[in-house]
């Protein structure tokens, strides 16, 4: 964090709602994406059962043999072990009953809270009253009705981040994130049989295995397999839309580049940190049932098992949060910015992933299970590709697997693989945007102008009106008056830039605000208050040359493009909902 770019891309990221993380590095090569599953390669085995009692000490057994033993290697526990230990720790009611406090001002913020109480009645999803369940938590704290620690943040992350399918709504608990998380010990894939009947659920070893004696899943726990991947999909997806989140829990190329996942039903999503139970069992069409024990994979991170000899201990290693009771502010001391939190910044950092997006210098650029590109960026974000195959003469294919990529290289790429393709005498473009996890949202509007430079995209959206975000827009919009985008850094670039500064952003018809009420309303909609409609301003130079170094398509010197592929007609979205 040392530019004065990246210092201001992080703030604006903060302030416009961008995917954090992502955004808040434009020259990061492998970014990782907000609510991002770290990867798993799907290893089932298990290590030995130790004989203490102590639940806790019997996973910090397993984690300590198990490191030094083969360092490098994810250390496992049997979930049942994992779970046990867990549910151990008891209530810590004083510091939960903060915590709960201290979630509140941070959700207020959530714009559609009033539709996911009141949804219009196509909604897919049950509706959730989040402050409603926050306050259910909250008393059942205050009389004792929870066993352990493990009980209310499995119902908090349960109400509050499964609930609303919304994946830029996360809190991770510490217990039941922080030590473990869950897998289950097989990847599933939906696959027509013959590419034409509907498809069935197969284990993916089954898929690939020219076996005559391989059969598919009709149950999973001896409930009906797309039934149960269903519910699953009602307790956690992240998507708001139902296909989407059942796109997400198979494995799929894209999904294992994109996803970082074989797919949720095996682990990653939100669904790690779901308990599977003890065991999952298959039923196979062809009467075959098997049943095998789930997996905990322990996570890296600055924690010591060794610390740990009992429940109580667990508690203090893992939840330390609970012990932290001066502000999580971050304070100034002797010039220099320290945070005081002793809690890690981003639960994303474990377990230590392999660096799937960036190129290893002995290997060649392919994305693992694609075909040979065209072109390609180093990051594997946007790749290139035509159809070697007769009848697809006059096909180009952009797959873009991420929109938080190093914005010029990623801009580049695009133009000079459009610029090929035409040079080719392709006619025709297949824009795949399976498992695109989002990003920089001007990346995709700089994607959509080089495609048609001629539509001014649309993209309107409001804030709530939330007494936070109206304190911070008094204070930003008048220290704003003077101020004028350059793209030289200004110091008042991380106030003014942002959405809190009313003269920033333009309206619902790209027309410039008039005043503070213009902009900030408040509008009344659903009984809820709000903003009135916004949209990014790409012509922005803090935006755009100072975080980016160039201008968005259609903007500034790129604004002399033509259509590469003619209209809509020869162009097709291949989307899976992500
Ligand atoms: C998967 O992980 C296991 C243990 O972490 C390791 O031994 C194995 O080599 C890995 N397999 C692949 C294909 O990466
Ligand atoms: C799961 O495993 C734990 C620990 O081995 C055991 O105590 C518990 O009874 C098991 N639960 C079920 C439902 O089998
Ligand atoms: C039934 O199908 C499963 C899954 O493909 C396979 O593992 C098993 O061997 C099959 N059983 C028989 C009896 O063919
Ligand atoms: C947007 O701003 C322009 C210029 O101020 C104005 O003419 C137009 O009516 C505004 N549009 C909306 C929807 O308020
Ligand atoms: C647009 O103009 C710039 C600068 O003159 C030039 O480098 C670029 O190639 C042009 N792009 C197109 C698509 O014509």
């Amino acid at each position: 964090m040392n530019s004065f770019a990246l210092k201001a891309t992080a703030l604006v990221s903060l302030l416009f709602g961008l995917v954090p993380a992502s955004t808040a590095a434009p020259r990061s090569k492998n970014g990782i994406l907000c609510g991002r599953p770290k990867p798993t390669n799907g290893t089932t085995s298990l290590p030995p059962t130790p004989t203490t009692t102590e639940p806790c000490v019997v996973a910090r057994d397993a984690f300590t043999s198990q490191t030094s033993a083969s360092p490098g290697v994810v250390p496992t526990i049997a979930a049942s072990q994992a779970y046990e230990c867990l549910k151990s720790v008891p209530v810590h009611k004083e510091p939960a009953i903060r915590l709960l406090d201290e979630l509140k001002p941070f959700l207020e913020w959530q714009s559609d809270q009033a539709f996911l109480k009141d949804p219009p009645s196509d909604y897919p999803y049950p509706p959730v009253d989040i402050f409603k369940e926050l306050e259910t938590i909250r008393s059942n704290l205050r009389e004792n009705k929870y066993n352990g620690e493990l009980e209310w943040q499995e119902d908090l992350f349960k109400n509050i981040v499964g609930k609303p399918h919304n994946g830029h709504l996360a809190y991770h608990p510490d217990l039941l994130t922080v030590p473990f998380e869950w897998v289950r010990p097989w990847a599933l894939v939906s696959v027509s049989e013959d590419g034409t009947l509907l498809p069935v659920i197969k284990v993916l070893e089954d898929a690939i295995s020219t076996s005559e004696r391989s059969s598919h899943v009709v149950e999973i726990n001896g409930i009906n397999a797309a039934t149960f991947i269903e519910g699953r999909v009602t307790g956690s997806s992240n998507t708001q839309d139902p296909d989407a989140g059942y796109n997400t829990m198979f494995f799929s190329r894209a999904n294992k580049v994109g996803l970082e996942a074989r797919g949720y039903f095996e682990s990653g999503g939100r669904e790690r940190f779901f308990y599977p139970g003890n065991t999952t069992s298959l039923t196979f069409a062809n009467g075959t049932r098997v049943e095998r024990p789930n997996i905990a994979k322990f996570h890296y991170g600055p924690y010591d098992w060794t610390n740990v000899v009992d429940a109580d201990t667990m508690h203090k290693e893992f939840c330390r949060g609970a012990y932290n009771t001066g502000s999580p502010r971050v304070a100034a001391s002797g010039g220099k910015l320290i945070r005081r939190t002793t809690t890690p910044n981003s639960i994303y950092s474990y377990p230590k992933a392999p660096i799937l997006l960036a190129r290893r210098q002995d290997e060649s650029n392919n994305i693992d299970g694609y075909p040979e590109p065209v072109l390609i960026t180093d990051d594997h974000a946007v790749s290139g590709y035509f159809i070697d195959e007769p009848g697809f003469e006059d096909v180009a294919v952009l797959v873009i697997l991420s929109f938080s990529s190093y914005f010029v290289s990623f801009q580049n790429t695009i133009q000079d693989f459009f610029a090929e393709a035409v040079n080719a005498g392709k006619t025709k473009l297949i824009v795949d945007l399976q498992a695109n996890g989002g990003g920089t949202i001007l990346q995709g509007y700089d994607t959509f102008r080089q495609i048609f430079p001629d539509i001014v995209q649309d993209g309107p959206s409001r804030w709530r009106s939330s007494s936070s975000f109206n304190a911070l827009s008094q204070t930003f919009s008048p220290l704003c008056a003077n101020y004028t985008p350059k793209v030289d850094y200004q110091e008042l670039d991380h106030a003014c830039t942002g959405v809190n500064n009313w003269r920033n952003d333009l309206n619902a018809t790209n027309g410039r605000f008039t005043s503070y009420t213009d902009k900030f309303g408040p509008v009344t909609a659903s009984g809820d208050s709000y903003t009135n409609y916004m949209q990014w301003d790409p012509a922005n130079l803090v935006l755009t040359r100072q975080a980016f170094d160039t201008d968005i398509t259609g903007y500034g010197h790129r604004k002399n493009f033509t259509r590469p592929f003619g209209g809509p007609e020869n162009i097709v979205m291949l989307y899976d909902g992500s």
